[in-house]
């Protein structure tokens, strides 16, 4: 096989880091190719699960003898702790791989110094290899671990008038089944799924991960979490319905927030405590409105449907603006058409002090 270039196979462990996403929590997605002393491939590993093996493990089995005076490329600065399994380093090192070239380093206090323990057991260690890359693909996990708190993407559905239901509440369903499964895509890369007590009220959703033809649930589900400050939540509301695990998120337990709703802060702090990495805020338009307000979101996905309702809730409620100075604006980062509707995914530009 002939050789390939280490920013090659950086693009490659990116690419194999990414089949983790959505089942590593609360690990990172992590990718290694293994190249032999000539540069050929001879193992390739991503970390799937926490608990199994990482990603630089898996590629060393692969690699056996041949690992000896190779190098290992990963997205992730390798492990230097005792967890589940024990550090990447040492494994590493005692495979007799001669060069690590690293994408990000690892911002964990608990996992970090890999890269110290190689230098210091004579590897040579190359960090920053197609780094903004390999960050993208990793963004929900670092920016939780940088800052302590879950990376929030809110995803709503509306018309190009921006309503998100008709005047008499109906809003199943405003978009295509088309955009429907990307939203089941979606959620199958998140930990949590958070709605509003308005929202299971009024369309009583499942939030589950299902194939929308035949209604199979996928095998791993996301923590359901509706954000209720005084227990409306009905016993019978399909979130209780047992096929994912569902926390009702009270004021008591959680913490009462200035406008007198679940303490929104407390509430990320509480995911992020369980292991939540990645949350899904799925609406409805007040509960997107007081995160957007208190500057919580990370990500927005909008699906636009190309109809018209002309009446009707609008799809964000109260985000804190009362005049276009104050306006939150947004950083375009894709635009793609989704069966007859359109995905449009935007960055919120931070705002000044
Ligand atoms: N098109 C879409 O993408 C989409 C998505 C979801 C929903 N919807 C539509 O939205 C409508 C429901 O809207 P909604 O605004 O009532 O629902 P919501 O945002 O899901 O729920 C709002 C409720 O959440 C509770 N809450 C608790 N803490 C809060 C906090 N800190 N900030 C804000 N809210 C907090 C409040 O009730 P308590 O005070 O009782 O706690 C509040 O009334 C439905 O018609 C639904 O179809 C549309």
């Amino acid at each position: 096989m002939a050789s390939v270039s280490v920013d090659e196979a950086m693009r490659r462990a990116i690419e194999l880091a990414a089949r983790g996403l959505g089942t590593t929590s609360p690990n990172p997605v992590v990718g290694c190719v293994l190249l032999d002393a000539d540069g050929e491939v001879v193992g390739e590993g991503f970390h799937a699960y926490a608990g199994g093996p990482h990603a630089e493990i898996v590629a060393l089995a692969q690699a056996g003898q041949r690992a000896k005076g190779g190098t290992a490329v990963v997205t992730l600065e390798p492990c230097d702790h005792v967890g589940r399994t024990s550090p990447c380093s040492t494994a590493l090192v005692q495979a007799g791989v001669a060069r690590v070239v690293i994408a990000v380093p690892d911002p964990n206090p608990v996992a970090t110094g890999g890269a110290a323990t190689l230098r210091a057991a004579g590897v040579r260690v190359d960090l920053g290899v197609r780094e903004a890359e390999a960050e993208s693909g990793n963004v929900a996990w670092l920016t939780a671990m940088r800052r302590g708190w879950p990376y929030v993407i809110w995803k709503y559905a509306a018309t190009l008038d921006g309503r998100s239901a008709a005047a008499d509440g109906t809003s199943m369903w405003i978009t295509s089944e088309a955009a429907r499964m990307d939203v089941h895509a979606l959620r199958a890369t998140v930990d949590a799924v958070v709605v509003g007590v308005g929202t299971v009220l009024a369309d009583d959703p499942r939030l589950t991960v299902r194939n929308l033809r035949d209604g199979s649930l996928a095998i791993r589900q996301p923590l359901r979490v509706v954000v209720d400050s005084v227990g409306r939540t009905p016993d019978d509301a399909r979130v209780r319905d047992g096929a994912a695990r569902t926390w009702v998120a009270t004021a008591e337990e959680v913490g009462t927030g200035p406008d007198g709703g679940v303490d929104l802060p407390a509430l990320l702090a509480a995911l992020h405590t369980r292991g939540v990495r990645a949350v899904l805020l799925e609406g409805g338009p007040r509960l997107a409105g007081a995160f957007l307000a208190a500057g919580l979101v990370d990500r927005v996905v909008g699906y636009l449907a190309p109809r018209l309702l002309g009446a009707g809730p609008a799809a964000l409620v109260d985000a804190g603006v009362t005049t276009i100075a104050e306006a939150i604006d947004l950083e375009l980062t894709d635009v793609t058409q989704v069966g007859p509707d359109l995905r449009i995914t935007a960055l919120p530009r931070k705002r000044e002090g």
